[in-house]
């Protein structure tokens, strides 16, 4: 076994086979490779801009580095695990394509502030993505809310029927949850945005860097202001796992609304063919496994989320190597989101609404209950406690008659409260009910299509 060619000069023999498969991570760091190369050309210009390399090499580590970004795109580059990780695979390359210079790419530079740029500014353009995608799911939710701004639907509390709302209403509840998805997004990619770059392995370098530069040329606001810091800290990376596991725990919620929706004992709902699946043995089935399995999805996300922030804690600064276990619970929620965000979009996207089916079951019930109080409070004057009380002996009559509130005769309703008179039918139905509830933020289709509109001036 031969010795480490980047690092090797006080070893007389090279790893063992299990040292090599604990140690490697090229496997999955080579998703950073795009990102690593931006980092070497953005540290090989300075490098050669401060004198601290000559700019005949700077230029050499220049080509080189362009010459790997072309092969990575024709999908030629080596990957090899015998190279430990992407940095070392990109030196070892370049070393292959131009020789000496290639061994001063590394100078002010060390592996630990070099994974912590790479891995920022990927999860930084994660965030930017995961931004983009919730807001295709909100353009798809809130096309359903315009077509069915007045599609009627039972609204639930304890899932018992409990007034009536819209489905307009119900799609805009989710729009507002990704917005604020998307926030904490937003937010993350802007607090990660400082570069590790020049901190080199924790204690900054005494060559004359200008980790301005490099910060600029990376799109960073400016350099970390403590070198311990920049390579020890995955708070960013955390940040972003907390962002994808309470939207993917959104997603769940939405995800098992779609599977009770589209059961046959709720029919509200049908997926197209295209997200609907069948069965090996019951021809009649029309599963809806897309929604089960973003609403499953949340678990990996949220274990990603546990598992970095038991890798981190209480690790003592500066880099080890547990930090090289960052990655797969990274890619492994972006993965997982992005796939679940685009499989919502599309199955919202095309869903139709069976909007009598809605109403039907919105006739169950006794759902204008609150509405038989409220004009019992506004038109008798009655403390609403006692409202309350009479409409519960209304609906205990209509049960006991199997008929609606809006169908109870009015000598029922009078036996029970005498000053009822026959106005309170013009708030027992359904659609009065709907329409009443205009309070800021209220279901009634006036104030959905109010927010329709903030809606569709905002996406
Ligand atoms: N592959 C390593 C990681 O992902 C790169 C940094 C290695 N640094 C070191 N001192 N061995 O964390």
């Amino acid at each position: 076994m031969s010795t480490n060619k980047m690092w090797g000069g006080r070893f007389s023999r090279g790893p063992d086979a299990i040292m090599e498969d604990i140690n490697t991570s090229i496997d999955f760091d080579k998703r950073l490779a795009e990102q690593d190369l931006a980092g070497s050309l953005a540290h090989a210009a300075m490098l050669g801009a401060a004198g601290i390399i000559e700019s005949a090499d700077a230029e050499k580590i220049r080509t080189g580095l362009e010459t790997i970004k072309a092969e990575l795109a024709a999908g030629t580059f080596p990957f090899r695990r015998s190279f430990e990780d992407i940095h070392l695979n990109v030196e070892a390359r370049l070393a292959e394509l131009i020789g000496d210079a290639a061994g001063r790419l590394h100078t002010a530079r060390s592996r630990n502030d070099q994974v912590a740029t790479d891995f920022r500014l990927w999860v930084r353009d994660a965030c930017a993505r995961a931004d983009l995608m919730l807001k295709a799911l909100q353009s798809a939710l809130l096309a359903q809310a315009e077509t069915h701004a007045e599609t009627i639907m039972p609204g639930y509390t304890h899932m018992q029927p409990a007034q009536p709302v819209t489905f307009g209403h119900h799609c805009l509840a989710y729009v507002e949850m990704l917005e604020r998805d998307r926030s904490r997004f937003r937010d993350a990619g802007k607090r990660l945005n400082e570069s590790p770059l020049g901190a080199a392995a924790l204690a900054g370098t005494p060559y004359k860097i200008d980790r301005a530069m490099t910060a600029k040329a990376l799109g960073f606001d400016g350099p970390m202001r403590n070198s311990l810091d920049a390579v020890s800290a995955r708070d960013f990376a955390l940040e972003y796992l907390s962002a994808c596991a309470i939207a993917a725990t959104h997603l769940s919620r939405l995800a098992e609304e779609i599977v009770l929706w589209a059961s046959p004992a709720y029919g509200f709902i049908k997926l197209s063919d295209a997200f609907s699946t069948g069965s090996s043995i019951m021809p009649q089935k029309r599963n809806p496994d897309a929604a089960e399995l973003v609403r499953a999805k949340v678990g990996r996300i949220l274990g990603a989320f546990v598992g970095l922030l038991t890798v981190v804690k209480g690790l003592a600064l500066a880099y080890a190597k547990d930090l090289q276990e960052d990655k797969e619970p990274v890619f492994a929620a972006h993965d997982a989101l992005e796939l679940s965000l685009a499989a919502m979009a599309g199955m919202f996207g095309d869903l139709t609404v069976d909007a009598p089916a809605m109403r039907r079951a919105a006739e169950k019930g006794y759902p204008t209950a609150t509405d038989l109080a409220d004009w019992v409070v506004t038109n008798l004057k009655k403390p609403f406690r006692e409202a309350h009380h009479i409409a519960g002996a209304a609906v205990a009559r209509a049960e006991s008659l199997n008929l609606s509130l809006e169908k109870l005769p009015l000598s029922e309703l009078k036996s029970v409260e005498p000053g009822i008179t026959d106005a309170i039918y013009k708030v027992l139905s359904l659609e009065a009910s709907v329409n009443a509830r205009t309070s800021f933020g209220g279901t009634a289709p006036l104030r959905v299509r109010e927010q329709i509109a903030f809606w569709k001036e905002r996406l």
